[in-house]
């Protein structure tokens, strides 16, 4: 058998399996540092890699996977939704969403799934808050404010406002929670008062507004005082405290930053694959994930 020593005790042998991220870029993902943690972990004999893919070698990409077995994938952009078109099965959420991020090959039939909304769901429930039956507002009406949308729904909320500068685009979300679930539903433009956040119990900012480069931005206007008590969450990661999540700890608001819904979506994408609920505290302890 040829060995392969990676580091001190992680063998690569003939029966190793090999799960992958196909993107472009790739460089900069976690994903690799978490799941290869994980497997090593739970003595899964498998290796994470990245695969830099371009659009016109997608759909030869994805016969690769098939040939080659390879067990398990994650997909991010650009081809969250293109892949849909190469893919045996998939889930019902992710055909809501209309993007797939996480690929499981059961026996050589891929099915995709969206891991994105409840990796948020999962982090707010992580935090000890429910959905079921609470008022939630998103901010923002691109893929990550559809994908934790369609899981809100899925998980009882009982009320979901989506405010996006582009109108047109939170309509378009709105009318899938509409045919799909139970949710009340209501649709508005980003200038958000203090009325409308005193009537929610849930706040997601999904607009790209106080990411890095641009950190003093925020989507709503920061001299707001607020004397109910909301979660206040925030999709962005980079900073890890942006300038929403500030002025959400000014009013003594409670807070969700976006590093929890990055490493939620990976354990559940990892559950999907294995069949084991990762322990969440043990990433935190793992110094090259100390994000
Ligand atoms: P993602 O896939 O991460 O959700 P996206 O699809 O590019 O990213 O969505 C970005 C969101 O941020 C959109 O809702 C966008 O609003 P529009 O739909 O009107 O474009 C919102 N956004 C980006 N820049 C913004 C700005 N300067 N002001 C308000 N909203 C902004």
């Amino acid at each position: 058998m040829y060995n392969v020593t990676i580091g001190d005790d992680n063998m690569i042998n003939g029966s190793t399996k090999l799960a992958c991220l196909i993107g472009q870029p790739v460089e900069h993902s976690f994903s690799p540092n978490i799941h290869n943690c994980l497997f090593e972990k739970y003595n899964i004999n498998s290796k994470y890699m990245c695969f830099d893919v371009d659009k016109d070698s997608l759909k030869d990409a994805i016969m690769a996977i098939k040939a080659l077995k390879i067990n398990a994938a994650n997909v991010t952009i650009p081809h969250k939704v293109d892949i849909m078109n190469y893919l045996d099965d998939i889930d019902t959420n992710a055909r809501l969403i209309g993007a797939v991020n996480t690929i499981k090959n059961d026996n050589g039939k891929l099915i995709g799934y969206n891991t994105d909304g409840i990796g948020f769901v999962n982090s707010v429930l992580d935090k000890g808050y429910e959905i079921k039956d609470k008022k939630v507002m998103i901010l923002g009406a691109g893929g990550a404010a559809r994908s934790i949308a369609v899981e809100i729904a899925s998980n009882n909320a009982k009320f979901i406002e989506i405010r996006n500068r582009s109108i047109d685009k939170a309509q378009n979300i709105t009318n899938t929670i509409k045919e799909n679930f139970k949710s009340i539903v209501k649709t508005g433009d980003i200038s958000i008062s203090k009325e409308d956040l005193e009537n929610i119990d849930i706040l997601i900012n999904t607009t790209s507004l106080g990411m890095s480069p641009d950190v003093d931005k925020l989507p709503i206007d920061k001299t707001i005082k607020l004397d109910k008590e909301i979660l206040v969450c925030d999709i962005v990661y980079n900073p890890k405290e942006t300038r929403f999540l500030k002025w959400a700890k000014e009013n003594n608001l409670d807070t969700l930053g976006g590093i929890d819904m990055l490493i939620n979506q990976a354990l559940e994408a990892f559950y999907i694959w294995t069949g084991v609920r990762p322990d969440r505290e043990y990433l935190s302890q793992v110094e090259e994930l100390r994000f």
